[in-house]
């Protein structure tokens, strides 16, 4: 039931919406098959923080209704709303600096020769969130071939957020944000057109590198052709670990063999796809072997 409470004359508090067990469970079902976030019932005030606004301002009375609209005709936008608004987007430039500093010691010295004799090279940062990961990687690409937009060189960077892409997309970040990004690899930013004090924005190099694109990492993935690097850091956490074990998996059959599986620091590998990996270093894995025919065929 929504209540309005009066706290002092003039001044109306809305108190929370209350969200039956069930019906957090529906939304639950519902967020696990679409999109692999696993949410235990001690998430469920964030669930109503998060939610409740929308509830009112659809205009409905409560998550009873709120719950009714995800099975009816408002499915397909309120899973957009979702996806939105029960993901976290945090990030930073440069997070966990030394899979960088691998990438540019051990990585992709190679990669660049590859690409300069006339190969293609494609990495894919996987939960790109605002684009901070993948224009890092860019930036360590250009710091040691500035020539690289003018080779077969692609960062894909998707996520399954819409409106964090639109964020990604614009390539504009706060002046603070600056701070992360090592001195040298700074000469790749540019001021803001029109000029702004509080923001700067990545230059026509760093942007050429990469591509953004909305994919669910859980559904079915578009992409032709192996890949080379995959960072994936800080996404599956939020998953359970039968999602994470199948994503390892299909994440191994995308890459090729010596490429780069790149997870986050509170992240594991586990099941099957442990066999294709060997480690380098932390939470960076190189792939050695493909999954055997019988993993393949259960992905
Ligand atoms: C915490 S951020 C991590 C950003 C970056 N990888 C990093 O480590 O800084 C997690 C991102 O994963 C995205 N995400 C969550 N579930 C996803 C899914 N099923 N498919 C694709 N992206 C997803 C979220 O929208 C969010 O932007």
């Amino acid at each position: 039931m929504n209540m309005k409470v009066q706290s002092a004359p003039g001044l109306a508090v809305v108190s929370p919406l209350h969200l039956e067990d069930e019906d957090f469970l529906v939304i639950a079902r519902l967020v696990r098959e679409d999109f692999g976030l696993n949410l235990p019932l001690s998430k469920k005030d964030m669930v109503i923080s998060r939610l409740g606004r929308r509830v009112r301002d659809l205009g409905l009375p409560d998550f009873a209704s709120y719950v009714q609209r995800l099975s009816g005709r408002g499915k397909a936008e309120e899973l957009r709303f979702l996806r939105s608004n029960l993901t976290t987007n945090v990030t930073r430039f440069f997070r966990e600096d030394h899979h960088f500093t691998l990438m540019r010691d051990i990585a992709f010295p190679g990669f660049i020769a590859q690409a300069r004799a006339g190969g293609r090279i494609r990495l894919w940062s996987a939960g790109c969130s605002a684009g901070q990961e993948p224009y890092s990687l860019a930036l360590t690409l250009l710091d040691l071939a500035p020539d690289a937009p003018d080779l077969d060189i692609l960062i894909l960077a998707t996520d399954i957020d819409p409106v964090i892409l639109n964020t990604a997309a614009r390539g504009s970040y706060p002046q603070s944000e600056m701070l992360a990004i090592p001195p040298p690899m700074r000469a790749h930013l540019d001021a803001c057109d029109p000029p702004s004090p509080t923001e700067f924005t990545m230059n026509r190099a760093a942007r050429a590198l990469v591509r953004f694109a909305e994919l669910n990492l859980v559904a079915d993935w578009p992409m032709q052709g192996p890949m080379d690097v995959i960072f994936c850091r800080n996404v599956v956490i939020y998953f359970d670990a039968d999602i994470q074990s199948t994503l390892w998996c299909r994440f191994s059959q995308s890459l090729d063999i010596g490429g780069y599986l790149v997870i986050g620091h509170s992240e594991r590998l586990i099941g099957p796809a442990n066999a294709c990996f060997e480690r380098i270093g932390n939470n960076v894995y190189r792939k050695v072997a493909d999954l055997a025919a019988a993993e393949m065929t259960a992905l």
